[in-house]
């Protein structure tokens, strides 16, 4: 059998095969992080508006940016707090449509069309709501980062309470709910204050709702 010629690759092949080598890998690398799954002109951006504190707002925004982020990033109403941003806390409660929420878990979309109240919109400094006064006359709170979210509650929570809305303590469903302590203990049970400001709040509560608490 006739023998094969020797095919030894020069060094100077090699060399160049494995540059070239390089090359492409590198340009290919670049090319895949300079192109993102979803390029920023293909997000599609929605119109919003709602009436924020009696102002009428229009915001064109990303889907998904939560209610909360609107508020803050957007609007600049700092006054509403993000302290977990999933639900736990309740540093963000705002009171939309009349019912308290959690602003965090709230896309801002879903809101098109409501009514939506912030600390900003309940008081001024110069003429506060009267949960803010009483919040202030009975120490409702230390380093204050839970209070807006606190007052907005406690402000809605009355309300509730006067609509007749039932809660999980009521021992008679078909009873008129009262402003009793357990009964706004029950309801502000979604509001957490790492300061521990809790009976000084139910104090500034039972104080708006007439010493009933
Ligand atoms: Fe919304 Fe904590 S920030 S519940
Ligand atoms: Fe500090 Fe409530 S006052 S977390």
């Amino acid at each position: 059998m006739a023998e094969l010629p020797e095919c030894k690759p020069s060094r100077r092949a090699v060399m160049a095969s494995g540059a070239a080598t390089a090359l492409v890998l590198s340009t290919s690398t670049r090319r895949s992080h300079a192109q993102p799954a979803i390029s920023t002109e293909a997000m599609i951006m929605m119109p919003v508006r709602f009436k924020v504190n009696g102002e009428s707002r229009e915001l064109t925004l990303d889907p998904r940016t939560t209610l909360l982020d609107a508020l803050r990033e957007h609007l600049h109403l700092t006054g509403t707090k993000k302290g977990c941003d999933h639900g736990q806390c309740g540093a963000c409660t705002v009171i939309a449509g009349g019912r308290r929420i959690n602003a965090c878990l709230s896309l801002a979309l879903q809101h098109d069309g409501d009514a939506i109240t912030t600390i900003e919109g309940l008081g001024t400094p110069d003429k506060l709501h009267p949960m803010q006064a009483a919040f202030v006359k009975h120490d409702g709170y230390q380093c204050g980062y839970c209070t807006p979210g606190q007052v907005c509650s406690a402000v809605a929570v009355l309300d509730e309470i006067a609509r007749g809305v039932p809660s999980h303590v009521q021992a008679d469903l078909l009873q008129r709910p009262q402003a009793s302590n357990i009964e706004m203990r029950e309801r502000m049970s979604g509001n957490i204050c790492r300061c521990g400001a809790y009976s000084n709040i139910a104090e500034a509560m039972a104080d708006v709702a007439g010493g009933r608490g």
